[in-house]
């Protein structure tokens, strides 16, 4: 399916657009229903993780929109090894609002905090991190129907990766990193066109850290 590139567009997320939040929050779920993130819910993700984290200036997410409807989602993140600790400093009211409606309105997701409160990054991102030339790229995702989409010769995932890339190598960084599960074979494949390297992680099971030189996306 190749489209002209007159319907197509990538923008930066604006928190304070309700169609822009109810997009993010409805691609991240769909895509990846076993992140952290979307365990947490709705509440979590549009209170505390895509508002307050955007405001920070932790994240910076971009949105990938076809024939005006938001159809590809990609966030970007400056702390690669601390960015839920960095911000509780900031906004540990507002993380603990978002948490406590969370689990009240499904008690189940206790055990998503808990599961997530134990678990340590790895420390390859703590050096990422701590030599300030990398961010990572925490969900990238392009909702099922409009996955084959051709603009420009190039998928919509593409797009948004060259857009983020585009921006940040303006901004001096040199690496782009992640982390993602071995099972995601459409992940890894989608980033090795890139000839990424991947890591083992050393303390997530089955998952692999990316190292991705900035200058290996063309742009
Ligand atoms: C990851 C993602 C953004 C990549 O975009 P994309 O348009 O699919 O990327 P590409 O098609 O260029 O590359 C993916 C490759 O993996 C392949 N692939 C897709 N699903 C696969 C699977 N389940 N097993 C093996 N290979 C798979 C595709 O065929 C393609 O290979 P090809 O180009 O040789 O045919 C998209 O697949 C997606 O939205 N996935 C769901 C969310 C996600 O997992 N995000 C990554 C973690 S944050």
């Amino acid at each position: 399916m190749a489209e002209s590139a007159e319907d197509f567009n990538i923008v930066v997320f604006d928190p304070s657009d309700k169609e822009h939040m109810k997009r993010i929050i409805e691609i991240h779920t769909a895509v990846l229903p076993e992140s952290f993130v979307v365990g947490m819910g709705p509440i979590f993700m549009r209170r505390f993780y895509y508002s307050a984290l955007t405001r920070i200036g932790f994240l910076k997410s971009y949105l990938a929109i076809y024939k005006g409807e938001i159809v590809g989602m990609l966030v970007t993140n400056r702390m690669p090894f601390s960015l839920i600790r960095s911000s509780l400093k900031k906004y540990f009211f507002t993380f603990s609002w978002a948490v406590f409606l969370s689990i009240l309105t499904k008690p189940t997701r206790l055990s998503t905090l808990i599961e997530t409160a134990r678990y340590k990054p790895d420390p390859l991102l703590k050096q990422y991190e701590d030599e300030g030339k990398s961010f990572e790229i925490l969900t990238i995702g392009v909702v099922a129907e409009h996955r084959k989409l051709v603009v420009n010769d190039m998928k919509v995932a593409h797009h948004m990766l060259k857009r983020v890339v585009e921006e940040h190598k303006a901004a001096g960084f040199e690496r782009v990193t992640g982390q993602i599960v071995e099972s995601n074979q459409a992940a890894l494949k989608f980033y090795g066109k890139y000839n990424a390297t991947y890591h083992p992680s050393t303390v997530r099971v089955a998952a692999v850290i990316m190292d991705l030189p900035i200058e290996n996306v063309k742009v």
